[in-house]
């Protein structure tokens, strides 16, 4: 593919030699586009050798017409370091240096930006406003990733690695242009293939109500996003998925691969998926599932009882993912989630080889952003095999299509 690598004016700018140079290995074509600003931390000679190519950085270079030129040869658009200025000028239509101006011209053309900045900048409410405007465009958002900070501090807003930013780049969706419709949620990440045709794959999803009378239960803050997002990626490439789900307000009627069972216990949820999962290729247990219930169920309200407080006696809930682990037949994949504080690598390779999985996904909540209820998910997968990938923060469809296209398109074991 020919790339256009623009660059701004970012500390993060220092990275850019390696991405050029992952692109390149990838057997890419690159040229670089940087605006005076980017300069000042990476320089005109390193850009041009790693690229092979003249740098674009004056508007007025070959008589004022190399954005158009570059628009024409170039076939994506990788804006990283992204500022949020260049966010805010591409936002807002203004093209008044060489790369804002050839962004505008890049119209018709996918672009795929890398944000970094600081993480107070991140947050404000309108350089919030103005992704959700160019993901409304179908411009792919990579990262920011969190980390430690150019100004001393810690949060997110570091540059997404070359390296994820290489990976995003091979799972962009092309043939569309920038301003198909589409909702803001909606991403152009997706699915490499659609090897898992005729497969059947188990999703399950959401929280677990654990009833304690006939008024109140055990919960959690669970809200289904990402086992939903999950069952839609695995659609998308093909499968017909059994997505069962404990309680949401989520909707997903309309997808006619995917087949909704709706539980409200863990062991309703444990009854529906030992049931579906010996006809499957594979399952991903993305469940928020009640470790406990209470060990009496009253189908009237308990009352008070005098001013002392009450004890309520829980019993284990059976865990559905160990269970399927035992199930499992040579050629089935099993994939589980880790929802981890602390020791997070430790806890969840323990988890992957106690449980008999092949793939883990862990969600650390430390993470900004990561974790329940939010749009957005940052995850590392571990295999079975040793394998490790880390995602940059992404929303929760684009983070489902890399997990798809890890767990359940790779090959190797
Ligand atoms: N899970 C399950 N059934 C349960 C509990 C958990 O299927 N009763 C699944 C979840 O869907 C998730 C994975 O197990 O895929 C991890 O759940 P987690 O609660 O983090 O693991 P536990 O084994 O309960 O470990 P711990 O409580 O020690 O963290």
């Amino acid at each position: 593919m020919r790339i256009v690598v623009g660059i701004t004016g970012g500390i993060a700018a220092y990275k850019v030699p390696e991405l050029v140079r992952l692109l390149v290995k990838a057997g890419h074509e690159v040229r670089c586009a940087a605006t005076e600003h980017a300069l000042q931390f990476v320089t005109r000679p390193t850009l041009e050798t790693v690229s092979g190519a003249p740098l674009y950085c004056d508007l007025f270079a070959s008589g004022g017409t190399e954005h158009i030129s570059l628009k024409d040869w170039g076939e994506l658009l990788v804006v990283a370091p992204a500022t949020a200025n260049i966010i805010g000028k591409v936002a807002a239509g203004v093209a008044d240096d060489a790369l804002s101006t050839l962004l505008l011209a890049f119209s018709a053309k996918p672009v795929v930006m890398a944000p970094a900045m600081n993480s107070d900048m991140w947050a404000h409410p309108a350089v919030q406003r103005n992704l959700t405007t160019l993901r409304g465009w179908g411009i792919g958002i990579v990262g920011p990733a969190e980390g430690e900070l150019a100004c001393g501090v810690s949060g997110t807003g570091r540059m997404a690695e070359p390296g994820a930013i290489t990976e995003a780049i091979a799972n962009f969706e092309f043939g569309k242009t920038n301003f198909e419709e589409k909702e803001s949620t909606n991403s152009r990440f997706r699915i490499q293939n659609s090897k898992l045709a005729g497969q059947r794959w188990l999703v399950t999803a959401g929280p677990t109500y654990e009833k304690i009378d006939a008024v109140r239960f055990i919960g959690n803050y669970s809200s289904g996003k990402m086992g939903f997002a999950l069952a839609e990626a695995l659609a998308e490439a093909g499968a017909e998925v059994e997505l069962v789900s404990g309680p949401t307000h989520l909707d997903i009627s309309t997808c006619q691969h995917i087949n909704v069972h709706r539980v409200e216990s863990a062991r309703e949820m444990y009854a529906a998926a030992t049931e579906v999962f010996p006809a499957c290729q594979g399952a991903i247990l993305s469940a928020a599932v009640a470790d406990y219930r209470s060990a009496e169920q009253a189908d009237h309200k308990l009352k008070k009882q005098g001013d002392e407080g009450m004890t309520l006696r829980l019993v284990q809930n059976p865990d559905i993912l160990a269970t399927l682990g035992t199930m499992k037949r040579d050629g089935q994949r099993l994939v589980g989630f880790a929802l981890e504080t602390d020791n997070e690598l430790q806890n969840a390779e323990g988890k992957l080889r106690r449980k008999n999985l092949d793939f883990i996904v862990m969600n650390s909540l430390r993470d900004a952003g990561a974790g329940f209820g939010v749009d957005t998910n940052k995850v590392t997968i571990l295999g079975a095999d040793g394998s490790r990938k880390e995602s940059p923060l992404m929303t929760k469809t684009e983070i489902a299509r890399l997990i798809v296209n890890t767990v359940a398109l790779t090959d190797t074991l």
